[in-house]
């Protein structure tokens, strides 16, 4: 049955945008025609996904929610985020004999010398340590006793000042190490308070993997995801997870590139390295950012079937970053970084008789995670890239014909050199090609029809980053502005209606910590408790369950709605052709009478859904609901509906599920 014959009820999306278009007489409606009997491509599933990168503390002191840094004294400042906790009598020194394991090297010996008060550490975590009043954390370490020392100490949740919320107790703890976990419950919420482990007598103990976890988190996996954070991500809805980045891939020289083999299994056990966004920008120093992988590959790939999407990594190609040192691996090298590959779809897809699938059964998940997406590399350009991904293809595509590889487009993708690079990868048959926007919200919204002119077959595309930015890129200055996030609903619309071509796309970065972020804008921000969605969050979300199955035309004097007068649009079918979607986007400063005319549709009620605000209204931890979308009915009379989208706005009309 066609839409055409169908009675459907309608539900519109609308969302306000700030825009640089002008007012717009509110007078005569603009005339849209649907063509409900020109279903053209099939829109991916993959349409709307999520980027994650560790910048900005998105995993260790977000996603990733240990309390504690630097928990196992691997940081080159072993003692970073550690210091004295009492004026008692005592010491506390890093040591490295007799260690817990090869990749975790580093301990810490404290030992108390007065018999009248206890000695012990204390740790300021990320910012701060946040809890909660009434909900449970687990404290843990692994420890030993050293000769006639202690066999229990005290673990005390408090303010900087003094004041204790919460307290536990860990016993018999003897002369070998011994991971011990206690229940620790806070009194008072505090969301940036210290933690702080003393002795029970005089005497020296060897700590090491000192932690303070909540005991609920995302889908309540032990040592799992933050919940609210996790939940968010659900809640977009998101097609596909690409991670875990970005130029952290990279690294800033192959050493410290992101290698995937190293962050799986025992947390404890996973080698710690600088991260990548520690010294980037000189006017947001993070000298406390380091990876601990504690989220690291196994946790990904959970992750991504948690939240019903796609998993997308992306592997280093032999390349560290070029925006850095560009350092090579040369190509008589490449075969390890091949390896890594072949071994990762093994690891994801494998069989549990394989060696990479018995290693993911081993960590609890015996069915494979039917991983269908790899990337090759991350804003990558020049002449040493295409020789590399031509060797990772040959050999991941001789073994695994099913798996797409994406291959990185030139970031600066306007030069001559980048259409040359992507031509070259259309020549070689890359199946998805990664472009990168960071542009201004004017740019996105002369940008709706980027994709109209492109190749319709061979190679599809993949917006694998963009956000609007309305102040320098990597100045610190751009926010997380409706007038961005309209810009992009109106970039998201060309992206739909090219479907055919443009078969991804991610906002990026994805998260951000209030007080210590080294990029913005960004998709989410937390702080050590709290968290809100940007309105850019819910542009994607709009866009994310509304994606739609096929793309329908739409159109204004018989031409694509891509902003002429400041108006955007796109459609699509749903329920399996039986009914459709509209999404419009007003980027004018005036309200803009519509009328869409559905041909051979009778009469229908529907939903509408929209968002409309001032361009520069945001969202913060304080005010997180200033812009958000709001649902109210919509009709359809005679196979018209008519409407009036408010003054810099997103709409979405959808039939009634
Ligand atoms: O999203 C932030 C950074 O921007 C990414 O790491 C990189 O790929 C891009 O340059």
């Amino acid at each position: 049955m066609s839409v055409r014959t169908v009675a459907i009820s309608l539900t519109v999306l609308a969302a306000t945008v700030v825009t640089a278009t002008g007012r717009r007489p509110a007078a005569a409606p603009v005339t849209l025609v649907l063509g409900v009997d020109h279903p053209g491509a099939s829109i991916a599933k993959t349409m709307v996904g999520v980027f994650f990168e560790d910048i900005n503390f998105a995993a260790d002191g977000g996603l990733y929610p240990e309390r504690v840094k630097n928990r196992s004294f691997e940081f080159p400042d072993a003692l970073m985020g550690w210091k004295r906790a009492t004026p008692a009598a005592g010491a506390f020194t890093v040591r490295t004999d007799a260690a817990v394991s090869a990749n975790n090297p580093h301990y810490l010996r404290v030992e108390g010398t007065d018999p009248a008060q206890p000695f012990g550490v204390m740790n300021d975590g990320f910012r701060g340590i946040g809890v909660e009043a009434g909900k449970s954390y687990v404290f843990s370490v692994v420890a030993r006793r050293v000769g006639n020392g202690p066999t229990a100490l005290r673990a005390e949740v408090g303010g900087a000042l003094g004041a204790v919320y919460g307290t536990a107790r860990v016993d018999g703890i003897g002369p070998n190490w011994q991971r011990h976990s206690v229940t620790l419950v806070p009194t008072r919420t505090q969301p940036s308070g210290r933690l702080s482990v003393f002795l029970d007598g005089p005497g020296a103990m060897d700590v090491d993997v000192v932690s303070l976890f909540p005991a609920e988190t995302y889908k309540n996996r032990p040592g799992g995801l933050r919940k609210d954070l996790g939940e968010l991500l659900d809640a977009l809805h998101p097609g596909f997870l690409r991670f875990p980045g970005g130029c952290i891939v990279e690294g800033r020289y192959l050493e410290y590139r992101y290698q995937w083999k190293k962050t799986i299994g025992d947390p404890a056990d996973r080698t710690l390295i600088v991260n990548r966004w520690n010294d980037e920008f000189v006017n947001k120093p993070a000298p406390d950012y380091y990876q601990s992988f504690g989220l690291g590959f196994f946790e990904y790939f959970q992750l991504a079937e948690d939240i019903g999407a796609e998993p997308l990594p992306i592997l280093n190609c032999g390349m560290a970053c070029q925006f850095n040192s560009g350092e090579l691996a040369s190509m008589n090298r490449i075969d390890q970084y091949i390896q890594d590959a072949l071994d990762l779809i093994e690891f994801a897809n494998g069989p549990i008789t394989s060696t990479w699938g018995k290693r993911r059964a081993d960590l609890g998940h015996p069915a494979p995670f039917s991983m269908k997406l790899l990337g090759v590399g991350n804003e990558q350009w020049g002449p040493d890239y295409l020789p590399r991904f031509a060797a990772f293809q040959k050999a991941l595509k001789a073994k695994y014909p099913d798996v797409q590889l994406v291959a990185s487009a030139d970031p600066f993708i306007d030069r001559p050199a980048a259409k040359e690079q992507s031509a070259s990868l259309r020549g070689m048959g890359a199946d998805l090609i990664d472009e990168h926007f960071y542009r201004t919200p004017d740019w996105f919204l002369a940008h709706a029809s980027q994709y109209d002119g492109y190749a319709r077959t061979g190679s599809k595309i993949f917006v694998g980053e963009y956000a609007a930015h309305v102040r320098p890129v990597g100045s610190g200055e751009s926010r997380n502005v409706w007038q961005a996030a309209l810009a992009e609903a109106a970039f998201l619309t060309g992206l739909e209606r090219n479907a055919d071509v443009v078969r991804m796309s991610a906002y990026a970065p994805l998260f951000a910590h209030t007080d210590a972020w080294q990029w913005t804008p960004n998709l989410i921000w937390f702080d050590n408790l709290r968290a809100f969605a940007t309105p850019n969050y819910y542009v994607q979300q709009l866009f994310a369950a509304n994606r739609g199955e096929t793309v329908l035309p739409i159109s204004r004097d018989g031409k694509p709605v891509e902003g002429q007068d400041g108006l955007f649009a796109s459609a699509a079918t749903v329920d399996g052709g039986h009914g459709f979607l509209v999404k419009l986007v007003n980027a004018t400063d005036g309200p803009m009478p519509v009328r869409i005319e559905v041909p051979g549709a009778g009469d229908a009620t529907g939903e509408a859904v929209f968002i409309a605000a001032d361009p520069l209204a945001e969202n913060s931890l304080a005010a997180p609901d200033r812009v958000k979308p709001i649902q109210e009915p919509v009709t359809m009379n005679a196979g018209v509906i008519e409407r009036t989208l408010p003054a810099h706005s997103v709409t979405v009309l959808r039939p009634a599920r």
